[in-house]
C-alpha cells in the first residue's frame, strides 16, 4: 500500500482554520461556543462531507466523522483532538490531531485501502476549560467522567449555562445523559497531537508516544471583601479582595514548589476583580488555579495544601471566601499495547521515536477510561504552546500522521 500525504494542502488547512478567529493573526482565539468556535466546527464538517465521511453530532457538541468499515459488527477504530484555542493561542494546539487525522483517513482512502472496522474521527467540545472552568468537557461526558447534572448546571463568566449555549448552537435536541459512551465502543482511540514541552525538540526525536498523561486538578475561588474609597478607607479598616487572592496566588506557588517533586506545577491563570478602578479598594476577586503533577500523591498533597492556606488567608483579611474543586482528575496510564504497536510503526518508517509522559491534558485523558487509548506527539519550536508563536513543521506534521495513519490502517485491516 502506498500513501500519500500532502502537508501542502494539511498546512493550507490548518492556516485557514487559523484565520478563523476571534481575535486578528497570528494570535487564535476560539472560546467554545464563539463565533469564531462555531465557524470553525463549520470548516471542519465541511471538509468532512467533502471527503464522503457521515458526520454525526451528539448533544454537547462533539462531532464524529465516520468511514465505514466493512464489517459494523466490529468496535470502530478513532483518533481526534479539538479545535477550541484558550485566549492568544497558536493554531497547532488540537488542531494538528484533527486536520491531521482527517488527512490521514484521506490518504488512505485515496490508498484503496478498505477499512475492515470503521475509522472515526472526533473533535471533542471544549478540551479547554476558557467559557464554563473545566476542561475537556466533551471528552469528559463522553466517558461519563462528569454528570449530566453538573454539566447543565456550569455556568460561564456571564452567568450563562452549558443548557443555554448549547440550545443555541442547536445540539439540544437530545440531553446531556445521551453523550455518554458505553465501555469498549471503540477498539482504540489514538490522538496525534503537539508535545507542547520541549523534549522532542531537544533530543531529535521525530516522534513521542505517551504511556501516561499527568493528573490535573482546578479550584475556582470567589473571594468578597469591602470596598470602599481608595483614599478614605484607612489601611487597618481594609478587607481587600485582590490582596486575599494576591496572597492566595502565593500560596498556590509555594505548595507546589512545597512538595519536592520537581513535576508538580501550580498557576493561578484567571484573577479577576470588582470594580477595577484605581481610587476603589477591590471588593471581589475570582480565582481560577490550575495545579498539575505526573504523580498523584504530590499532586494531592499540593491541593490539600492550597484548600488549607486559603480559608486561614481569607480569615486574616476578613474576606469572605466560597472555594469549589472544579476538578481532581487521576493520571490516565495509556495502553501497552498501542505504545508498542505505534513504537514498531516508527521503526518501520525509519523514525526516531520515544516513550514519554504528557504534562498536558488531552481528550486522551478521559479516553483512556472507556477504550485503550494513547498519543502521538510531535516536536514543537522551543516547546511552545498556548502562545501565538507556538509552532510545529510541515515535516514533523507529515511525520505524525504518517505515523497515525498507518497505525490506523493496522487497527482496522
Ligand atoms: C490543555 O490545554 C492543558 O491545559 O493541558
Ligand atoms: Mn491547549
Ligand atoms: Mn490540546
Amino acid at each position: 500500500m502506498i500513501l500519500r500525504l500532502d502537508p501542502a494542502r494539511l498546512q493550507g488547512q490548518i492556516d485557514s482554520l487559523a484565520a478563523i478567529s476571534e481575535v486578528p493573526p497570528p494570535t487564535v482565539t476560539r472560546i467554545l461556543f464563539s463565533e469564531a468556535d462555531l465557524r470553525g466546527r463549520a470548516f471542519v464538517t465541511n471538509l468532512c462531507h467533502e471527503m464522503g465521511l457521515q458526520v454525526a453530532k451528539d448533544a454537547v457538541g462533539n462531532l464524529f466523522a465516520r468511514w465505514p468499515g466493512t464489517d459494523p459488527n466490529l468496535a470502530p477504530v478513532a483518533t481526534g483532538s479539538h479545535i477550541d484555542a484558550i485566549p492568544n493561542a497558536g493554531r497547532y494546539d488540537g488542531v494538528v490531531g484533527v486536520l491531521g487525522g482527517l488527512e490521514a483517513l484521506r490518504a488512505l482512502k485515496e490508498s484503496g485501502f478498505k477499512p475492515r472496522r470503521t475509522i472515526e474521527l472526533i473533535v471533542f467540545t471544549a478540551e479547554e476549560p476558557t467559557r464554563f472552568g473545566i476542561g475537556c468537557l466533551g471528552s469528559r461526558l463522553l466517558s461519563g467522567a462528569l454528570s449530566p447534572k453538573k454539566a447543565a448546571a456550569l455556568r460561564d463568566i456571564q452567568g450563562r449555562t452549558l443548557e443555554q449555549w448549547r440550545k443555541q448552537a442547536g445540539y439540544a435536541d437530545r440531553s446531556l445523559e445521551s453523550v455518554r459512551q458505553p465501555k469498549n465502543c471503540y477498539a482504540a482511540f489514538i490522538e496525534l497531537h503537539i508535545e507542547q514541552g520541549p523534549i522532542l525538540e531537544q533530543e531529535g526525536v521525530a516522534i513521542g508516544v505517551v504511556e501516561k498523561i499527568a493528573a490535573p486538578s482546578t479550584l475556582h475561588v470567589e473571594l468578597t471583601g469591602v470596598g470602599g474609597h481608595a483614599g478614605a478607607v484607612l489601611m487597618p479598616e481594609r478587607h481587600d479582595a485582590l490582596l486575599a487572592g494576591a496572597e492566595i496566588a502565593l500560596a498556590v506557588e509555594e505548595s507546589a514548589l512545597s512538595t519536592g517533586h520537581p513535576d508538580t506545577v501550580a498557576t493561578t491563570g484567571v484573577f479577576r476583580i470588582e470594580p477595577g478602578a484605581v481610587n476603589s479598594v477591590p471588593c471581589r476577586a475570582w480565582l481560577e488555579i490550575d495545579l498539575r503533577d505526573t504523580q498523584q500523591s504530590s499532586r494531592d498533597e499540593a491541593l490539600k495544601r492550597i484548600e488549607d492556606r486559603i480559608p486561614q488567608i481569607c480569615q486574616r483579611r476578613g474576606v469572605v471566601c466560597r472555594l469549589e474543586r472544579i476538578n481532581a482528575d487521576d493520571p490516565a496510564i495509556c495502553d501497552a499495547g498501542l505504545v508498542e504497536r505505534i513504537t514498531e510503526v516508527c521503526h518501520e518508517l525509519g523514525l526516531s521515536v520515544k516513550k514519554m509522559i504528557s504534562r498536558a491534558y488531552h481528550d486522551s485523558l478521559f479516553m483512556v477510561r472507556i477504550c485503550p487509548t494513547t498519543m502521538i506527539f510531535i516536536p514543537c519550536r522551543g516547546g511552545i504552546s498556548h502562545r501565538p508563536d507556538e509552532y510545529s513543521s510541515p515535516e514533523h506534521i507529515g511525520d505524525g500522521v504518517r505515523v497515525l495513519a498507518w497505525t490506523l490502517q493496522k487497527l482496522a485491516a
